[in-house]
């Protein structure tokens, strides 16, 4: 069975359409892309046309991929203090001469809807419903919760390598109450951990790594992220082969971004209700 992110990422686009429609004011979410990636770039269009799909007005500002950190840090440090400029959002990842962590750290966390900045990634420890989440891991909760998959109760194993998504991830989860197993790249014998696990969330950036004899019939497979190699796309999960077994599996390739943008305007419209 297929966990088509395509239809939660509409069901959730149609609910937050109803929601801004009748705003006589409507919310306004700014961007910044530096050109230097093109993933970033198709990425940013995707966050673009659902924004105006759904009428959140969407302003994207450009930079040079040679900026260096300074200036960076004063052009954000001008979208911070503009009273105008409610949120906004830095696509990652940027040039390799930039330190990201420090442009993170310089965003107004009161602005920041991708929910990325220390302060923020803290809260998701303490954690309050009411406080705005990180966008990927709210929507692999979201896809569960749309499928009735209960997350608690279950074995859960994360396969992770980035820190944008798998900390937050873990610690979202931990905060409900599910038993989590957090594997890596460098975990021994992980075949152990997948074949006893009710459900694996996946982004390791290791092409097929995750084989039908990894994994159990009834295990739910979530695989987040992609890795491009000589560009041609390869999921973590060998899909084609999981698949016929029968597991509950997100589609490959599909709509993650989509969902992943869906949550970041929730987040932009809980912002603006606030
Ligand atoms: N690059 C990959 N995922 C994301 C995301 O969720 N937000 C931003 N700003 N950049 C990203």
């Amino acid at each position: 069975m297929i966990l088509d992110w395509k239809i939660v990422a509409e069901k959730i686009y149609n609910e937050l359409k109803n929601e801004i429609l009748p705003l006589e004011k409507k919310p306004k979410l700014w961007a910044i892309l530096i050109w230097n990636n093109s993933s970033s770039i198709r990425y940013i269009k995707q966050k673009q046309k659902w924004a105006e799909y759904i009428w959140v007005d969407f302003e994207l500002l450009t930079f040079d991929e040679n900026i260096s950190q300074i200036s960076l840090l004063e052009e954000i440090n001008k979208l911070n203090i503009d009273e105008n400029i409610s949120w906004f959002i830095i696509q990652l990842p940027l040039p390799k001469h930039i330190n990201e962590q420090e442009i993170i750290n310089s965003i107004n966390p009161e602005k920041d809807v991708d929910w990325f900045h220390p302060i923020n990634q803290w809260k998701i420890v303490i954690w309050d419903e009411t406080w705005l989440k990180p966008c990927t891991p709210a929507w692999v909760i979201e896809l569960c919760k749309f499928y009735n998959i209960d997350l608690i109760w279950k074995n859960i194993v994360i396969i992770w390598r980035s820190n944008i998504v798998w900390k937050p991830l873990a610690n979202m989860l931990i905060n409900m109450q599910a038993t989590l197993t957090i594997c890596n790249s460098k975990t021994k014998n992980i075949d152990f951990y997948t074949k006893n696990a009710d459900i694996i969330i996946t982004a390791m950036w290791s092409p097929e790594f995750l084989t039908t004899e990894k994994i159990n019939k009834d295990t739910v497979v979530i695989d987040v992220w992609f890795s491009v190699i000589d560009w041609k796309i390869y999921w973590d999960c060998d899909f084609e082969n999981i698949i016929q077994n029968w597991n509950k599996i997100t589609p490959v390739p599909g709509w993650v971004w989509a969902l992943t943008v869906a949550m970041l305007m929730k987040n932009t419209l809980k912002a603006y209700k606030k």
